[in-house]
């Protein structure tokens, strides 16, 4: 396939995906002056674009996950830094917003268990307020009358996904990244096993002395590495509706969050009266296919925590595959070859870590080490041996 633009003869790094993890990293490292390509055949439009946009390091920190949920909080706390620098530099706004989530059940036995989470979540230090029914309906007043209250969660926002994608886009072009529109089939290496590019699915090189690997669920497909160099990344396919809200609907004006029967459920409303329904979490492979049945369930149970949104226009249904590891975290660092750095594996989170992520893997291009926050998160976690080193030509200029 074609490039977008002309691609730079000798780019510094070619970054693997351009999802919401491969444009950040991207648009941070050409902004170091680095000439950077990013090669997907359809950026931000996998998990990225199927998603709800929601920053959200208490409601989804989960039971024996201590370390994702510290790095979850620091990542969020670098959000507002980041989308201030993106929408600078793009000139577009993503449609961040701070305001925070309420979280509900829908009978009694849910409520019971939103207690105990609100619990363990308090125990790591996250602010979370325990609410009756009663008072979340006064905060929410579209809640549904049989709600069980749960929690206020202040620190819990959300972003546009979609604006993200433009601005991220747009951010990367300010810079001169430039757009490659295929697939990677293969990473090349040197006689010595450094990285040396990569091979397109048309079977076009592209050379450069560093990859960074930022492919989501298809990772493993990416082939030309040894044994062992790639964790272990499979695809989670989460399906969201994008409702809007007619003349006379009730708007929230927070992220609902629920337990609906022990099933989650999230409603995420952007400021023009769209909703964002979410999200089913099923592990059939590689399938992104439109199940009657999981649309029907979402409905259900959104309209028992919010019956208003009967009075909402269904616009879409969209499906993406998160890219699932084995202990839900990511894998972010250098991996066992030179040159290769991996930023994969980002599961529910993607969002929220992309500010951390992006940072990360910057330093990594230019000679610094993993900053501290993510030293837990690097490839032997999940691989068992220990760090490549970056290839010469990688330090910072
Ligand atoms: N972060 C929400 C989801 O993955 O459904």
């Amino acid at each position: 396939m074609a490039a977008m633009h002309e691609v730079p003869a000798s780019p510094d790094v070619v970054v693997v995906g351009g999802g919401v993890i491969g444009l950040s990293i991207a648009w941070r490292v050409a902004e170091t002056g680095r000439r950077v390509v990013v090669v997907d055949p359809a950026p931000g439009r996998g998990a990225t674009w199927a998603a709800a946009g929601m920053i959200a390091p208490v409601t989804e920190a989960h039971y024996g996950e201590e370390a994702l949920a510290s790095l979850a909080v620091h990542a969020a706390e670098r959000w507002p830094a980041y989308n201030t620098d993106l929408e600078a530099v793009s000139a577009r706004g993503t449609g961040y917003l701070r305001c925070g989530t309420i979280v509900v059940g829908a009978d009694r036995s849910d409520r019971l268990a939103l207690d105990e989470i609100r619990a363990y979540q308090a125990s790591l230090g996250l602010e979370v307020t325990a609410l009756s029914g009663r008072e979340s309906r006064e905060l929410e007043p579209a809640l549904s009358p049989n709600s069980h209250g749960g929690a206020h969660v202040p620190g819990d926002h959300q972003v546009d996904n979609r604006l993200l994608v433009a601005a991220l886009t747009a951010a990367c072009r300010a810079h001169h990244v430039t757009f490659v529109a295929d697939r990677v089939a293969a990473v090349d290496r040197d006689r010595t096993g450094a990285v040396s590019g990569v091979v397109q699915d048309t079977g076009i090189a592209l050379r450069a002395p560093t990859v960074v690997l930022a492919a989501g669920w298809d990772l493993a497909s990416v082939q030309g590495l040894p044994p062992g160099t790639l964790p272990p990344v499979r695809p989670v396919k989460g399906m969201t509706l994008r409702l809007q809200a007619r003349a006379l609907a009730p708007r929230l004006s927070q992220t609902v969050r629920g337990l609906v029967h022990g099933i989650p459920c999230y409603l995420v409303p952007r400021h023009d009266g769209a909703l964002v329904v979410g999200a089913t979490s099923e592990e059939r492979g590689t399938d992104q296919t439109v199940d009657a049945g999981a649309v029907y369930a979402l409905l259900r149970d959104a309209r028992s925590l919010v019956p208003g949104i009967d009075e909402y226009e269904l616009v879409e249904c969209a499906t993406g595959l998160r890219p699932g590891t084995p202990d839900n975290a990511p894998v972010v660092g250098w991996s066992s070859v030179p040159g290769l750095a991996l930023a994969a594996g980002h599961y529910r989170n993607g969002i929220l870590l992309a500010p951390v992520t992006a940072a990360a893997v910057a330093d990594l291009v230019a000679g610094r080490p993993l900053p501290d926050v993510m030293a837990p998160f690097g490839p032997e976690r999940l691989l068992g041996h220990a760090r490549g080193a970056p290839a010469a030509g990688t330090a910072a200029r």
